[in-house]
């Protein structure tokens, strides 16, 4: 794509959705932009731009395709039992009521998985603070209404944790409104708006790998700053942060970095 091609499309966005693509990897946005014209059915971009005055749905469609909302219960089910059986015991024993934060939270499925864990191990006993961000608004009034998920969505959650926290439907489950309840959902760009501090463990996955290298390690450091010392960054099955010792996070098993102790 060339470049005054791709300053267009992103002006466009950023204009029109608040979306700046400049901190996202330009080689794999430019190659779901090339997919999307293509299926789209429209010529060119411009072409594209002026059906957004009479369709905007079509400017959201290209948002959610830009921003990848794919999400799953229990992602990675060995990291979660990781996170169970290893990382929750150690920060629990810390602090009995975790400060947690679920960063690019999508349709909701991660802070649930979460809050289920958390639940699972010592019930209601000490409410846990849970806040899950995103900045995609449509995800987030799902997730805060609590579904519903499709069967594939929740196929990671064992069959007596589903009768427990879901209520079957016809058309898939809906999370149960205790659980619901245990969860704040907000807005928020982690590109741009402030982070909250003293966090005992923050969870983001598979989302900063669609920045640049240069964002990913700013965005590092605020949550190695968010983070109480010997709080836990939680990161996606395939993310490794290779400046972790440089900013203090010291990994503890694939996925894990705690944040060193001052
Ligand atoms: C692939 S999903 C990951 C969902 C969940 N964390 C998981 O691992 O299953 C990526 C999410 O990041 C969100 N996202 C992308 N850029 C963001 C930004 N700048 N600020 C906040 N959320 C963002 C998207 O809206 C999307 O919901």
């Amino acid at each position: 794509m060339e470049a005054q091609e791709y300053n267009y499309i992103r002006r466009e966005l950023l204009n029109l959705v608040g979306v700046d693509l400049s901190a996202y990897r330009s080689q794999q946005v430019q190659r779901r932009l090339a997919t999307f014209l293509l299926r789209s059915g429209h010529p060119n971009w411009p072409s594209f731009f002026r059906t957004v005055r009479d369709d905007p749905a079509s400017i959201r469609k290209l948002k959610d395709y830009l921003t990848i909302n794919v999400s799953a219960f229990f992602r990675d089910p060995e990291k979660y039992e990781h996170f169970k059986d290893t990382i929750l015991p150690e920060l629990l024993h810390d602090c009995a009521t975790l400060n947690v934060w679920s960063a690019g939270c999508s349709y909701g499925q991660e802070p649930y998985s979460l809050a289920i864990t958390l639940s699972e191990i010592n019930g209601s006993s000490h409410p846990h603070h849970i806040l899950a961000t995103d900045f995609d608004q449509h995800a987030l009034e799902h997730a805060r209404s609590g579904g519903p998920y499709s069967a594939e969505e929740v196929a990671n959650v064992p069959a007596v944790l589903l009768k427990r926290y879901f209520t079957s439907l016809p058309n898939g489950y809906q999370v149960k409104e205790d659980l619901q309840r245990q969860i704040t959902f907000r807005q928020h760009n982690l590109l741009e708006d402030p982070i909250d501090d003293d966090l005992d463990l923050i969870v983001c996955r598979n989302v900063v790998i669609y920045f640049t290298a240069e964002i990913k390690s700013q965005l590092y450091r605020r949550f190695h700053d968010a983070l109480r010392p010997g709080g836990v960054l939680f990161v996606g099955g395939t993310e490794i942060i290779s400046e972790a010792a440089d900013i203090a996070l010291t990994p503890a098993g694939i996925s894990f970095y705690p944040r060193r102790a001052d």
